[in-house]
């Protein structure tokens, strides 16, 4: 048997490595990837030779997270229960995919990863495989082992020479996931939905009172959808979010507090920075709004919920998933231009918007002033009462009736 192995190179993963080795005497072939959670990903090349891998993955996937998969996502402009930015469910997707890949490459015949039996991750780690490799064996040791808590847990590194140090590597007691999109915390104070969180805990950002005094000016180029310049710099999809992240974060903008609903059937509390995912979203509605028919834009807001819960859920390689992002693609066509946004304290303020090109917007049509002819408001009459027929109707029978 040869297991490919989602590791970060902290504490538990480097348990379970150890726990498949022993349990299933298996050969062990990691996966590392750097998707811009902000960790030196070599020092897992280390850690896996140490106990005795060969086969070692170290992999620089932000290029293709940001590009094949954030990007994507929000030209939907999803959002999960109206608040969550789905930074950790969008990532997972791609570990899965690459972890399928390579176990085509390596000729194994199992995957397994680290997350716990009671959250969404397994979930969207599991379905990923399955929609790749129908066939793949999944081995999760957080539903199998005995090591129930994290007291066992470091117990088993202790026996088994594994260093515990690493179990303080963040420096933080909560249950984090970094991407280029977001940090997450879970877990410990957090678990009491009335405690504020210490403002020690957040990483990305500042608060919104020690944000800078003076407002920021940015502009934001679009093609299709898609950021492709700040401030007249041309950058790729990673260099964007990574720009925007610390624009973000130096004005306090991005964090979240709530209690969202896992698709295992918990309610969870949660902590959340996503200071560049924030700015895109805002931003990308605002070029929409001068590009895209109304009807499109409406039928996309209808929509949007399903998508983010889709992806939420960890449906991202489902055929309906598939077919509503090809729709959401093609709506994308005309949405060229820019957009202008004030960062201030906290805010994202959107000051402008402009497309040559694509405008839907027009000054003639719209003004208050005298128009030129081409909206005649005797027109709006029969729009009115035709509208308002069957309402009359019903009013006169409501009438008769009393
Ligand atoms: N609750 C969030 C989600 O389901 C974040 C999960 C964080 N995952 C983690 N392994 N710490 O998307
Ligand atoms: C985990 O259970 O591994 C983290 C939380 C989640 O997946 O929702």
């Amino acid at each position: 048997k040869k297991v490919v192995l989602a590791f970060s190179g902290g504490l538990d993963t480097s348990v379970i490595l150890k726990w498949l080795q022993d349990t299933y005497q298996c050969e062990i072939v990691t996966f590392t990837a750097d998707i811009g959670q902000g960790e030196e990903v070599e020092p897992a090349r280390v850690k896996a030779k140490q106990l005795g891998v060969k086969e070692i993955y170290i992999e620089d996937l932000r290029e293709e997270f940001v590009r094949d998969f954030v990007f994507p996502m929000f030209r939907a402009n999803a959002i999960y229960e109206g608040e969550y930015l789905l930074g950790t469910s969008i990532a997972r997707p791609l570990i899965a995919k690459r972890q399928i890949e390579i176990v085509k490459e390596t000729e194994a015949d199992a995957v397994s990863h680290g997350a716990t039996g009671k959250g969404n991750d397994q979930v969207r780690f599991e379905l990923g495989y399955y929609a790749l490799k129908p066939d793949i064996c999944v081995i999760a040791p957080w539903r199998e082992w005995d090591l129930t808590s994290r007291e066992k847990l470091v117990q088993y590194a202790e026996r088994h020479g594994i260093p515990v140090e690493m179990k303080k590597k963040t420096g933080s007691p909560y249950s984090m996931d970094a991407n280029l999109l977001h940090i997450s915390y879970e877990g410990r104070m957090l678990e009491d939905p009335a405690k504020e969180p210490e403002e020690s805990m957040w990483r990305w950002s500042v608060s919104p009172e020690n944000a800078p005094d003076k407002a920021e000016y940015l502009d934001l180029e679009y093609q299709r959808g898609d950021v492709v310049a700040l401030n007249g710099e041309k950058l790729s999809p990673a260099n964007v979010l990574a720009k925007l992240n610390q624009l973000g974060g130096k004005h306090g903008i991005g964090r979240l507090d709530l209690v969202e609903n896992r698709y295992v059937g918990m309610k969870s509390r949660g902590c959340y920075e996503t200071p560049g995912g924030a700015i895109l979203l805002r931003a990308h509605r605002a070029i929409e709004s001068i590009t895209l028919d109304r009807e499109v834009a409406h039928l996309k807001d209808e929509l949007m919920p399903r998508y983010a819960t889709l992806i939420y859920n960890g449906y991202w390689w489902s055929p309906e998933r598939e077919l509503m992002q090809t729709m959401i693609d093609a709506s994308q066509v005309n949405v060229n231009g820019w957009v202008r946004v004030k960062l201030y304290k906290g805010n994202i303020i959107v000051v402008g918007r402009e497309s040559q090109t694509h405008s839907l917007f027009n000054a003639d049509i719209a003004t208050f002033e005298e128009d030129k002819g081409a909206y005649n408001q005797v027109d709006a009459v029969g729009f009115i009462k035709l509208n308002a027929l069957r309402m009359r109707i019903a009013a006169g029978i409501a009438e008769k009736n009393k």
